[in-house]
């Protein structure tokens, strides 16, 4: 039986992270992956709830593979990720097309769905928790990315009142440590050379084993002393679990990288308590200071939420002032979206022309502050991890410390060493440059 599957991610790095290890699971009943659509025998989209027109995007998605496929066998069609948890059997009905709905706690389950669907049978599967990093964690991650993502922990217990997370990926789950270390040797072996932890609230991560709890702090300092391993980085982080543990990591790791995503959302202190941020402006502030005062490097960026409802003027005018205190190098910003079944959504929206100013107010000075730090690297040598050769320019690509995107004319034999780049252009989103003629003595 033909078995090739295409796999369509939409949204955050954890959905990145669950595409791979479907795949992984798959590929014991025999699939292997095609990056050209209209070879799927199974085509997979995985789904992301966050904002706007979710659902609607991927009635759309359906609706374009119909087109693809409609001279073609149908591929078996999976509908995976936050939003089948959030709509699931509904989809089926919905759209008849659509053979499985899975959510993110039960990818492990796929196979059997699979299968299930080859003897006619549809299916959606219940919310599990803990079962799918039981499963997974006996199939190896065959990721061979130079920077991969490890996903640590999962869900999340803090209800802020805009998000959907706590209601699509369940509560706070944290993987055992040991079989956390025991993924990252085999993305070590498979070439990994950076290693992103993964949570939606990562710094939250704590496991009880006997009588010692692990922290986030715990799996930084194990990794540190993989000689294999040559950056680590964790996101997303909540300020609330900034603990002083993870803040010392940044004094003596030489691999933790001098870059913290904080998402604050916003810069008053009232409408951070009408989302249920759980803390005020100023104990951000103290994490920024306490995290500059041990390594003035470090840099911060962050996500914000114009016009959630009760964001008066008054309100937005404080999230500039704090705009003007941390000088971010790179952040997301969104209007607010009403999401179903959030607190957020049944509370009356601020007039959208409004919130769409004030988005592009922050946007503007945000973008700004981006290029500025862009800007800052012109003519200097950085340090750059190669990655990959790029498909479109046949030039390479790497990152800085930063996660800034370096794109140079390399060679492959230079793809996981570390290079010495000296930028000569820069743009909002990517610094350019060339090889510096030493580096071939330093790659690493
Ligand atoms: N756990 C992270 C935190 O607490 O900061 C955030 C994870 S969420 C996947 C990523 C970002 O999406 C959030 O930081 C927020 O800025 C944005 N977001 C979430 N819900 C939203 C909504 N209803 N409307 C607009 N933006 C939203
Ligand atoms: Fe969503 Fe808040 Fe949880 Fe982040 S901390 S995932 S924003 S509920
Ligand atoms: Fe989206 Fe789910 Fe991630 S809603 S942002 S895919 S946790």
């Amino acid at each position: 039986m033909a078995n090739k599957i295409f796999i369509k991610t939409f949204g955050c790095q954890m959905n990145q992270y669950d595409s791979n290890r479907i795949f992984d699971t798959v590929k014991k009943i025999g699939f292997s992956k095609t990056s050209n659509q209209s070879d799927a025998d199974c085509y997979l989209i995985n789904t992301c709830h966050i904002r706007d027109k979710a659902k609607e995007k991927v009635y759309h998605e359906v609706g374009r593979v119909k087109k693809i496929f409609r001279d073609k066998k149908k591929p078996i069609l999976v509908v995976a990720g936050c939003v089948a948890q959030a709509e699931n059997e509904e989809m089926l009905k919905r759209e008849p097309y659509i053979d499985i709905v899975v959510g993110p706690q039960s990818y492990h389950q796929i196979n059997s769905l699979i299968s299930k669907y080859r003897k006619g049978r549809k299916e959606f599967t219940e919310f599990e928790t803990k079962y799918k990093f039981d499963y997974l964690d006996k199939i190896k991650n065959t990721s061979s990315n130079v920077s991969s993502f490890l996903t640590i922990q999962e869900g999340c217990d803090k209800f802020c009142s805009f998000c959907v997370v706590p209601y699509t990926r369940g509560p706070e789950y944290s993987r055992p440590f040991e079989k956390i270390i025991s993924e990252a040797q085999d993305l070590v072996k498979s070439g990994a050379k950076e290693i992103i932890l993964l949570g939606q609230n990562v710094n939250a991560y704590s496991f009880k084993d006997k009588s010692k709890v692990y922290r986030l702090s715990d799996l930084i300092n194990k990794l540190e002393k993989f000689t294999e391993i040559k950056r680590i980085r964790y996101t997303t982080s909540h300020p609330r679990d900034m603990t002083d543990d993870l803040i010392e990591c940044y004094s003596y790791s030489k691999k933790l990288q001098p870059f913290v995503h904080l998402p604050i959302q916003s810069g008053s202190d009232k409408v951070l308590k009408l989302m249920n941020r759980g803390h005020k402006v100023e104990k951000y502030f103290e994490i920024y200071k306490k995290l500059k005062k041990i390594n003035s490097k470090i840099e911060f960026s962050s996500d914000f939420i114009i016009g959630h409802p009760g964001e008066t003027e008054d309100d937005f005018k404080d999230t500039l002032s704090f705009l003007s205190k941390i000088k971010f190098i790179n952040s997301y910003s969104f209007i607010f979206s009403p999401r179903p079944g959030t607190p957020a959504s049944n509370l009356d929206l601020i007039d959208y022309e409004v919130a769409k100013e004030r988005l592009i107010k922050v946007q503007k000075i945000l973008f700004r502050y981006q290029l500025e730090h862009n800007e800052s690297f012109l003519e200097k040598k950085i340090e750059v991890l190669v990655e990959n050769k790029m498909k479109k320019n046949q030039m390479y690509f790497g990152r800085n410390e930063y996660l800034n995107g370096v794109i140079f004319d390399g060679d492959e034999k230079f793809v996981g060493k570390t290079l010495k780049i000296k930028i000569d252009k820069v743009n909002q989103n990517n610094l350019f440059g060339k090889i510096d003629s030493n580096s071939d003595m330093r790659a690493a």
